[in-house]
């Protein structure tokens, strides 16, 4: 099967990533990983593109260019998905325009709710019972482009933040390879 070459950007553990790998080294599933990006230079995520042999680019977000040079590395490797996998940085508009319904991201909330930071403790807060994960394309607003797939799970009566946070991600691990099956993308 012809796979579709994609680029996974990281900031953090990179557990997605992790999971991301794994479904790609599957025969039938769309794509395949063929540069990681992180924008931290000692993100532990890093520790899987090296597992896997997968090409990595660590960008300076202070360097005025480091969109221009992302775009050119992504051009020369063909690259037709983005996966936003705890990329904790804003892309710019035109960024997001160069690559228009070709970036997704996946988010620990239900959205739209719980758009940006903080978002376990903000449910809590609020005594939400439901709670899940969102895989979206990318516009030009924070966390409020088009719905690919949400996921979602009761939040129980004892929940902590660090275990809506362990059942978030377990859950974020199935929706994103899930998410990506559903996409329409070719090279
Ligand atoms: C994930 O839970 C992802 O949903 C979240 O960061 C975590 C990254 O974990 N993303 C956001 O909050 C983006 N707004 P990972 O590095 O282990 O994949």
């Amino acid at each position: 099967m012809v796979k579709v070459n994609s680029c996974v950007f990281i900031s953090g553990a990179g557990t997605n990533l992790k999971a991301l790998i794994g479904s790609s080294r599957n025969y039938n599933f769309p794509i395949q990983i063929k540069l990681v990006i992180s924008n931290k230079k000692n993100a532990p995520g890093l520790a899987f593109a090296k597992k896997y042999s997968i090409p990595f680019m660590i960008i300076n977000v202070k360097d005025s260019l480091f969109e221009v040079k992302i775009l050119n590395e992504i051009r020369k490797k063909n690259i037709n998905l983005i996966c936003l996998a705890g990329y904790m940085k804003v892309l710019s508009k035109t960024f997001i325009k160069n690559f228009k319904g070709k970036i997704i991201n996946i988010h620990p909330s239900l959205l739209p709710k719980y758009k940006g930071t903080n978002t376990f403790e903000r449910m809590l807060e609020n005594n939400e019972s439901l709670a899940g994960c969102t895989v979206h394309y990318v516009n030009e607003k924070l966390d409020s482009g088009k719905i690919i797939l949400r996921k979602s799970f009761q939040i129980s009566k004892n929940e902590t933040l660090k275990s809506l946070k362990i059942k978030t991600q377990k859950t974020e691990y199935k929706a994103f390879s899930e998410a990506i099956t559903k996409l329409h993308i070719k090279n």
